[in-house]
C-alpha cells in the first residue's frame, strides 16, 4: 500500500494533478486525496483548482460535474463503470417529456443527475443547500424537483412547500430500514442518530441531525455524543473515526454500501495517472456542458463556500 500511495505522489507532482474524493470512497482513498468532502465541497474545488488534471474518486455525475466546471482541464474516473443508479432513473428525454406537459414547473435537480439532465434544468441542487435553493425560487412558482422524491420529501415537509417529485431513489439508502436504527437505539441507548436525507422519511424521523456527508462529519466531530448511529453510506466511518477516535460511530446495516463509490481503488488511482488513458477521461460535449453549466453556477453562487484544499 505505501508503494502504490508513494508512487502516486510522484505522478501527482508529474501531472499537476489532484486528487478530490468522496466522503464513500474507500479509506485508503480517502487518505491519500488531497481533498475529502460531500457534492457542494467537490464541485467547489473542481471549480477553483489551479491543477491541470483531476483524479475524481466518486462517481461519475460528479466527475461530469468537474468536465462542466473546469472544460479546460483533464478529469479522469479512476473506474469509469462506476455510476449512479439513482442518477440513472431519470433521462434528459423523459424529463423533456414531463416539461412539455408542465411548461411553467421550474425543475430543481439534485447533483446526481446526468450532465444532460442539468443541461434541461434551471438550477441544480445538493443535500447541503436544497433547503437555500428551493427556498430562492418565488412561492408562487411551481417545482419539480428530480431525481430523488426522498430528499424532495424531505425539503417540501422542511420548508412546507408542495412541489411535484420524480420518482427516483438511492437503492443504498433506501436499504437503512426504521428497523436497523431502533435495533441500534437499544444496542446503545445513549447514541445520537444522524442521517443523510436520501433516507426514506422513517429513517429520517429518527434522526437527531438530517444532512449531507460533511454537515455529519462536522456534527460527529463537534457534538459531546460518545456514540452515534450514522445512518448513510457506511464508507464515510472511515473519515468519522479519524476525525474522532475516542468516539464510537456505529454503522445501522451492512447493506449500506454503495457498490459503485467501492469500484474505485488504491491501484485505480495509480493506473489512471499511469496511463493517462482516454478510457477513463470524462468530457461532457460544449453544448450540453454549456447549459448544464448555467444550473450548476446558479447553485454556486446561492452557496456557501466550503474550505480550500487539503482539509
Ligand atoms: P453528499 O455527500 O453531497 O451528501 O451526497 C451523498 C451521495 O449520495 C452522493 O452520491
Ligand atoms: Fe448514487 Fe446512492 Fe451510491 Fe450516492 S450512495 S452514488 S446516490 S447509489
Amino acid at each position: 500500500m505505501q508503494s502504490i500511495a508513494r508512487k502516486i505522489e510522484e505522478l501527482k507532482k508529474d501531472h499537476n494533478a489532484v486528487i478530490l474524493a468522496h466522503n464513500y470512497q474507500r479509506g485508503e482513498i480517502q487518505d491519500i486525496a488531497d481533498f475529502t468532502g460531500d457534492s457542494l465541497g467537490l464541485s467547489q474545488q473542481a471549480a477553483g483548482t489551479d491543477a491541470d488534471v483531476i483524479v475524481f474518486c466518486g462517481v461519475h455525475f460528479m466527475a461530469e460535474t468537474a468536465a462542466i466546471l473546469s472544460p479546460e482541464k483533464t478529469v479522469l474516473l479512476p473506474d469509469p463503470q462506476s455510476g449512479c443508479p439513482m442518477a440513472d432513473m431519470i433521462t434528459a428525454e423523459g424529463l423533456k417529456k414531463k416539461k412539455s406537459e408542465n411548461p411553467d414547473m421550474k425543475v430543481v435537480c439534485y447533483v446526481n443527475t446526468t450532465a444532460a439532465v442539468k443541461a434541461e434544468s434551471d438550477i441544480c441542487c445538493t443535500s447541503s443547500n436544497a433547503e437555500r435553493i428551493v427556498s430562492s425560487i418565488p412561492e408562487e412558482e411551481d417545482i419539480l424537483f428530480v431525481p430523488d422524491k426522498s430528499l424532495g420529501a424531505y425539503v417540501s415537509s422542511k420548508l412546507d412547500r408542495k412541489m411535484t417529485f420524480w420518482p427516483g431513489f438511492c437503492p443504498t439508502h433506501h436499504r437503512i430500514l426504521a428497523q436497523n436504527i431502533e435495533k441500534r437505539k437499544q444496542e446503545y441507548p445513549n447514541a445520537k442518530v444522524v442521517v443523510h436525507p436520501e433516507c426514506t422519511g422513517d429513517v429520517i424521523e429518527l434522526a437527531d441531525l438530517v444532512a449531507s456527508t460533511t454537515r455529519i462529519a462536522k456534527y460527529c466531530r463537534e457534538s459531546d455524543a460518545k456514540e452515534i448511529i450514522v445512518g448513510t453510506e457506511n464508507g464515510i466511518i472511515h473519515r468519522l473515526k479519524k476525525e474522532s477516535p475516542e468516539k464510537t460511530f456505529i454503522q445501522t446495516t451492512e447493506q449500506a454500501t454503495c457498490p459503485n463509490m467501492k469500484k474505485n481503488t488504491l491501484e485505480k488511482v495509480l493506473w489512471c495517472l499511469e496511463d493517462m488513458d482516454a478510457e477513463n477521461e470524462v468530457t461532457v460535449p460544449e453544448d450540453v456542458a454549456e447549459r448544464a453549466r448555467l444550473a450548476i453556477e446558479k447553485m454556486l453562487e446561492l452557496s456557501e463556500h466550503s474550505p480550500a484544499l487539503k482539509t
